[in-house]
């Protein structure tokens, strides 16, 4: 395996491994936009610009695979002056729209500019306006302004879903992303791309404007919708009670798992989760007497059940279960 060292740090990593990933190794992050470990390397935003000894020109950590004697330098001043230059022109004809944008608090232009930019603007000309608040489908919302030609979205879709609803449109800075003529941006893991999208050009049509990020309480668990059982994070708004009408949970992301789902979940599971506040959802157990069906309190209920299959010798007892369950569940079931 190839030997090299970064910022001084001496690692071996695979051959083939590119720079971000090997920096991430030893707990270095060389920011990026377009890069995504699922995706093809595109080259597109030019922020992962690091040095190399030996090399003159500063190079893209994305598309650089280690080498045997390597010397790279994350932090060098020329490397920080050209990620600085490199996120004013991401921000030229950005509109800063963070206080009506969804992406604020989770947005990669918030948070690297507060990392790598802190330059005082000198855009001084109108800014390219594009269209704003554009539905791609039935779960995405388009902000061409906020847009930054990542490319993310569309690599997704052809790589990943090789669906190629969308594409990159016009030249220079009339760029946009759009849709292909008669296209709509409906596959089956369509919502995926909000995730993607480091910025708020891309946002989720049943989580815009419910809350905002920063009150969210985010809980690890199991998507419920089928036998998958994909990794999630479950969103969800306990502190402004008065959002997102009521509901506690407000979103669902994909939590990374490279045995089962990966980084993606699909629209079914992702919006599927209305029925955890839905009104026609038990909220108790109940009690068959007679006609009637009667509301039980839990401590109540649990001795009665218990103290009924106690009746029953073991192997006359049988459990249905749901694939849907989590294998811990299917476990404690098992015992
Ligand atoms: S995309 Fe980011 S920087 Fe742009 S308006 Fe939204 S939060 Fe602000
Ligand atoms: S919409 Fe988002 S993911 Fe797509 S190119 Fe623009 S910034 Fe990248
Ligand atoms: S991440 Fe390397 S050029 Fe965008």
């Amino acid at each position: 395996m190839p030997k090299l060292t970064i910022d001084g740090q001496p690692l071996e990593v695979p051959p083939g491994t590119n720079l971000i990933e090997a920096a991430r190794r030893i707990g270095i992050e060389i920011p990026h936009y377009c890069y995504h470990p699922a995706l093809s390397i595109a080259g597109q935003c030019r922020l992962c610009v690091i040095d190399i000894e030996k090399v003159p020109r500063p190079q893209v950590a994305c598309n650089t695979v280690v080498a045997e004697g390597m010397v790279v330098h994350t932090e060098t001043e020329r490397v920080l002056e050209t990620r600085k230059s490199i996120m004013e022109f991401h921000l030229i004809n950005h509109p800063l729209d963070c206080p009506v944008c969804d992406q604020a608090g989770e947005c990669w232009l918030q948070i690297y500019y507060m990392k790598h930019g802190l330059y005082d603007p000198r855009m001084v000309d109108e800014k390219v306006h594009k269209p704003k608040a554009v539905p791609l489908g039935p779960h995405v919302m388009l902000d061409a302004e906020r847009c930054i030609l990542c490319s993310r979205c569309v690599r997704f879709c052809d790589e990943v879903t090789g669906t190629s609803e969308l594409g990159i449109f016009h030249r220079g800075d009339r760029s946009e992303i759009g849709l292909f003529p008669g296209q709509e941006l409906a596959n089956k893991y369509s919502g995926n791309v909000v995730d993607i999208c480091p910025v708020g050009a891309l946002t989720d049509r049943d989580f815009r404007f419910q809350v905002r990020v920063w009150y969210l309480d985010t809980q690890k668990s199991i998507c419920p919708g089928c036998a998958r059982g994909c990794n999630i994070e479950v969103h969800v708004s306990r502190r402004r009670v008065h959002h997102a009408e009521g509901r506690r949970v407000v979103r669902l992301k994909p939590r990374f798992n490279e045995a089962v789902n990966k980084w993606w979940i699909c629209d079914a599971g992702r919006y599927g989760s209305a029925f955890v506040d839905g009104d026609t959802r038990l909220q108790a157990p109940a009690r068959r007497d007679g006609e009637k069906t009667l509301e039980v309190a839990w401590t109540e209920m649990i001795p009665l059940a218990a103290g009924r299959l106690r009746g029953y010798r073991a192997d006359e007892i049988g459990i249905l279960a749901s694939p849907k369950l989590s294998n811990e569940d299917l476990f404690l079931l098992r015992r």
